[in-house]
């Protein structure tokens, strides 16, 4: 079988003649997949650039896919052969105080498939029952691919104390923000706004359905915010850009006693007032990936049309071209949101 290997960064090597896994050493619980798609994650390129805080190399990249099952293990009881599946990364321990309390996506020796063990860059993968999830008839494997962003959607919008009925900024307009705002709407969320730098993201946003969008590079929030909500204000805001003057900005414009919540990944620490934040009873809620029952939501919505994947796919490229993918990326930085290798 073909696998694609990050060496080191910078270095993806095509191995065309991997010997693949059996279906006859399936143990207990495990499912051998033939994987058909894997979307291009944005920590993946940091992984390529070394610039990802806990890699390990060599590595087998890709957590974003989908696949139809070829075989299952003795104890396999939900899933047959030929199924169209996708299937949580996350391995964990289910022994630490946060898996036994069911927070197994904040486990104590979480292990991400991509990063810190080998991902679905492969014809075929093994992969255990518990974290896969069958696609309904009808619903694409490139869409399958996708589950795996809408899921942290789903999971980031699980996060805020209310969120139906308040009104809504949804920071950072990339692949993840846009579908945590798409999420808020099929949550019910009252108004749901997305900022961006970049009107071409802000475009994307409004093909998915997202009516409104503010660029924060020509109107900050704070000037936009009357009218943006009248006197209403906002309740909920959720950082989905990374960086510092995002966070700022909704801190600073969110109304006193609020939830922010954090999804981007700060490279850098916000150097922000831990006295105003008291001072307004602001709410910082974390948002790590996902857990099961989010993968399902995914799926659900996702099939249901409340959430819209066609604009978020820029290109596909077929899985000898994994390096120029990674090089496309790199050269259309703000106009490819998700990239798909095809096997
Ligand atoms: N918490 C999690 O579980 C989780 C999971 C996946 C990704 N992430 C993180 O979420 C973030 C978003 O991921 P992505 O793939 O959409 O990344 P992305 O880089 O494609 O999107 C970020 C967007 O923020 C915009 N932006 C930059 N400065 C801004 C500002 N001041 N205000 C508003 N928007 C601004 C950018 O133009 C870009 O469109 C990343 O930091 C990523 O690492 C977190
Ligand atoms: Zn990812
Ligand atoms: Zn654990």
């Amino acid at each position: 079988m073909r696998r694609v290997v990050l060496e080191q960064p910078h270095k993806v090597v095509f191995c065309p003649d991997v010997e693949a896994p059996k279906a006859e050493d399936l143990k207990g619980n495990e499912i051998l997949l033939n994987i058909k798609h894997i979307g291009i994650c944005g920590s993946e390129i940091h992984s390529y650039h070394g610039t990802h805080p806990s890699t390990m190399y060599p590595v087998v990249q890709g957590h974003e896919y989908s696949g139809v099952v070829v075989a299952v293990g003795p104890a396999v009881t939900k899933f047959r052969p030929g199924q169209n599946v996708t299937c949580r990364p996350q391995l964990v321990c289910g022994q630490c105080n946060p898996c036994r309390r069911g927070q197994y996506n904040v486990c104590e020796h979480l292990k991400v498939q991509a990063f810190q063990a080998d991902g679905a860059a492969q014809d075929y993968f093994v992969v255990t029952e518990d974290r896969v999830v069958a696609l309904p008839e009808g619903m694409s494997l490139t869409y399958g691919a996708m589950v795996e962003p809408t899921a942290v959607g789903a999971h980031a919008t699980s996060r805020p104390r209310e969120l139906m009925g308040k009104n809504v900024i949804v920071s950072g307009a990339g692949t993840i923000g846009n579908l945590v705002a798409q999420f808020c709407i099929a949550r019910g969320a009252k108004k749901v706004v997305v900022t961006d730098v970049s009107d071409y993201r802000l475009g994307i946003a409004q093909e998915c359905g997202i009516r409104h969008t503010l660029n924060v590079a020509k109107t900050p929030i704070r000037e936009a915010l009357p009218a943006l909500f009248g006197d209403e204000g906002y309740q909920v805001g959720i950082e989905c850009a990374g960086v510092e003057s995002s966070l700022r900005s909704l801190m600073e414009t969110i109304e006193k006693g609020s939830d922010i919540i954090i999804v981007g990944v700060h490279a850098h620490d916000p150097a922000l007032s831990m006295f105003y934040l008291g001072e307004h009873e602001l709410y910082l809620i974390g948002s790590m990936m996902y857990r099961h029952e989010d993968y399902e939501t995914a799926v659900r919505e996702i099939a249901a049309g409340h959430i819209k994947l066609e604009p978020l796919v820029t290109k596909r490229f077929p899985f000898e071209e994994y390096a120029e993918a990674y090089n496309y990326i790199d050269a259309h930085r703000e106009t490819s949101m998700k990239v798909m290798i095809d096997l």
